[in-house]
């Protein structure tokens, strides 16, 4: 597979999903001609933000900080390393992008998609070409993310109602928007699917 333009494609999905796995095999699929980056973070100012995001307890922030926190990681991640990358001719593979925002906070933790969507309208007012939404039951996701450990879980910490709720959110964006997001049934062996992921791409370039 090759890049025939500078291609903007991003993974999104519940925590746990595979997003981030699949992410990665489509990068090394594209090998050079692919760049591979991820929110929040994906730029040295982003990932800063990140790390205030991401740890601690889950009331650290109001669904209005959030919205706030990651608008400014995603305005540094567009800037630095996105637009760059597709200027120079390559495809920017995004594990997670504005959708997170519009189900995370929009949806999710509080009944905020107005405001998401006008930031997004003054501060990004960018739409990826193509979204891959890995879907799958959230119980079985969670128990994937939480096995991970990893300091980087106060998503995962609002628990499994929580979890519902974003995947009625995703899946409701996916109907909403068919020109640009592929649903992806995400509770199959990884290689399946990668190939799966790999065909679609190729179906819609
Ligand atoms: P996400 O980015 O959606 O949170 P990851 O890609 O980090 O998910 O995967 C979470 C965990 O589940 C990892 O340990 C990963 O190896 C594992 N995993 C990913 N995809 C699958 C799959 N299709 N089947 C089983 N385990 C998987
Ligand atoms: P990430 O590390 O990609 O989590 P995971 O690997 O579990 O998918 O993202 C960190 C968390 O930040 C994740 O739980 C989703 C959340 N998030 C939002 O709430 N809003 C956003 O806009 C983004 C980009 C992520």
């Amino acid at each position: 597979m090759s890049a025939a333009r500078p291609f903007f494609l991003t993974f999104e999905g519940v925590d746990g999903s595979g997003k981030s796995t699949q992410a990665r095999l489509l990068a090394e699929r594209l090998g050079k001609s692919a760049i591979l980056t991820r929110e929040p973070g994906g730029s040295p100012g982003a990932e800063e933000i990140r790390a205030l995001l991401v740890e601690g307890d889950p009331a650290r922030w109001s669904p209005e900080t959030e919205i706030l926190l990651f608008t400014a990681a995603r305005r540094d991640h567009l800037e630095k390393t996105i637009l760059p990358a597709l200027k120079a001719g390559k495809t920017v593979i995004s594990d997670r992008f504005a959708d997170s925002t519009r189900v995370y906070q929009g949806v999710a933790r509080a009944d905020l998609r107005g405001v998401v969507d006008q930031l997004h309208a003054l501060m990004i007012g960018r739409e990826p070409d193509l979204t891959f939404i890995v879907d799958m039951d959230p119980e079985l996701a969670l128990g994937r993310g939480l096995a991970r450990k990893s300091g980087e879980d106060r998503f995962e910490e609002f628990g499994l109602d929580f979890q519902h709720a974003l995947r009625a959110g995703f899946l409701d964006l996916a109907r909403k928007n068919p020109d640009r997001c592929i649903l992806i049934d995400g509770n199959r062996p990884i290689e399946t699917v990668a190939k799966d992921i790999a065909n679609r791409l190729a179906g819609f370039r």
